[in-house]
């Protein structure tokens, strides 16, 4: 097998605070969105939080995070992706001075990850809008948020200089497209948003994103800020050219978020897609001058891909939050999500084809229902090949991008550590290397057990890849 992980790889894992710390309203923080989005999927809000919210509580990773850099770094972790909590740093978003007890858990959380020589990979802002921007301003529908935005990640960047090198600017900005609430704050139900008011949004991101990457070049020199996409290739589903142009259409819906923040620009074809939409985006002077400050390098999620066909009778499968047509040609996960190894060597040549800018594998893991039991020495752990090979099977094809020519800088498993679902908050859905012993009724002594997983990602690790 070809397998030339480059000196300096950096491997780890990601998580988000939502899905992790719990600790929804400990030292001045603020309610976020996902404080009110308990089980039962996409766009159930509560008026105030309930207690059958799992992140309320989630992994209390609040409390416990030196116990878990702990284990990361016995994996071998060098690189460790969390995001901050706007609503921990700005509780309303709009306050005018930052809250001191956030900022300094991030101090010491960063410390930690430094103590150990894992480089912290910092998501500014990932499905945990300040409730108060969603329900004052209709979250980024309104422009005035740029202006919040901007005001928390110059506190931010300002003070994590020192400790934090990578930055993403939006977790997954192209999802805003299927959930403008839990992508974008956007309470307007889905169903009752124009077009026009969902891509203004989408361009207030864009402004927003452009302006932090400036700001960040202007604070750290040193820093690289990326871009942060959902990434997921779509394949036709037949031969027939009305597929391939329905693919190429549906490739470009979601490819614009990068076109942008790589290029500097609207891509040409965004005037058709506007046109045909009906989408009339509102640009103040100026703006375009912004979104000329473009991205260090393109990091992206991969779980699966998905088909495209002309056939309005062929229908969407289960999948993540892109929905899509299943391929006859895969098997999925329990949770209905396609797995295509393949597929992920497949975007990493295009995207690599498309802007020659490094690259940074951010997300991507198996979902599954894991089972505690005890091990030949008494001690409880997951014996989770599925996940192993999983993982197994989707570096593999890493490794052939790279043969390919692809620049890659990094790779960080999906939920490292066992967290909280964000498409249908369950804590049932696990992906870690590190079982935590929390179930959806709430019962549980949040005790973490080391998977065989775990091992195995040690193993890839030390090896820097030569194991897979
Ligand atoms: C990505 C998100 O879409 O997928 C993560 O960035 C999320 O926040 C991950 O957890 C997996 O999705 P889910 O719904 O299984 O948690």
């Amino acid at each position: 097998m070809v397998n030339h992980y480059p000196e300096g790889f950096l491997w780890g894992g990601a998580v988000a605070a939502n899905q992790c710390e719990g600790a929804y309203l400990e030292d001045g923080k603020g309610l976020s969105i996902q404080d009110v989005t308990p089980k039962g999927g996409l766009g159930v809000i509560t008026p105030e939080p309930t207690e059958d919210n799992m992140k309320l509580v989630g992994i209390d990773f609040y409390h416990r995070y030196k116990e878990d850099i702990k284990l990361f770094a016995e994996m071998g972790f060098k690189v460790f992706r969390t995001s901050i909590a706007w609503s921990r740093i700005f509780p309303n978003g709009d306050d005018a001075i930052p809250n001191e007890k956030g900022l300094k858990f991030y101090d010491d959380l960063f410390d930690e990850c430094l103590k150990y020589h894992i480089e912290p990979l910092v998501t500014v802002s990932h499905y945990e809008t300040p409730l108060n921007l969603a329900k004052k301003y209709d979250g980024w529908r309104d422009r005035r948020l740029i202006g919040f935005y901007e005001n928390y990640v110059r506190t931010i960047f300002t003070r994590y200089q020192d400790k934090v090198k990578y930055w993403l600017t939006f977790n997954e900005i192209n999802s805003i497209i299927h959930a403008p609430f839990m992508s974008g704050g956007v309470m307007t139900e889905k169903e009752k948003l124009e077009m026009t008011d969902l891509y203004q949004a989408i361009h207030h991101e864009l402004v927003a994103s452009a302006l932090a990457t400036k700001i960040g070049h202007e604070i750290m020199p040193h820093a690289k800020i990326g871009c942060m996409v959902l990434g997921m290739p779509v394949y036709p589903l037949t031969p027939n050219p009305d597929d391939m142009i329905k693919t190429l259409e549906r490739d470009r819906e979601n490819l614009l978020f990068s076109d942008v923040q790589v290029r500097g620009k609207y891509p040409a074809y965004a005037k058709r897609l506007f046109k045909e939409r009906n989408i009339k985006i509102k640009m103040e002077l100026g703006d375009e001058e912004i979104l000329k400050n473009t991205v260090d390098f393109v990091s992206f999620s991969y779980y699966m891909s998905i088909c495209e066909s002309a056939d309005p009778t062929k229908k969407a499968g289960k999948g993540n939050l892109m929905g899509g047509i299943p391929n006859p040609y895969l098997k999925e996960s329990e949770w209905g999500w396609q797995i295509d190894p393949k597929g992920l060597r497949y975007i990493l040549n295009t995207l690599y084809d498309r802007y020659e800018k490094p690259l940074f594998i951010v997300e991507n893991g198996l979902g599954a229902v894991d089972k505690l039991v005890e091990d030949e020495n008494g001690n409880k752990t997951v014996i989770d090949d599925y996940r192993i090979k999983y993982l197994n099977d989707h570096l593999v094809q890493v490794a052939e991008a790279i043969e390919d020519g692809v620049e890659l800088m990094g790779y960080t498993t999906w939920g490292c550590i066992d967290l909280v679902s964000a498409s249908t908050a369950e804590l049932k859905k696990r992906y870690g290397f590190i079982y935590v012993d929390r179930n959806d009724d709430g019962s549980g002594t949040l005790k973490r057990y080391k998977k065989k997983s775990f091992h195995w990602y040690k193993e890839v690790i030390a090896t820097n890849g030569k194991s897979l």
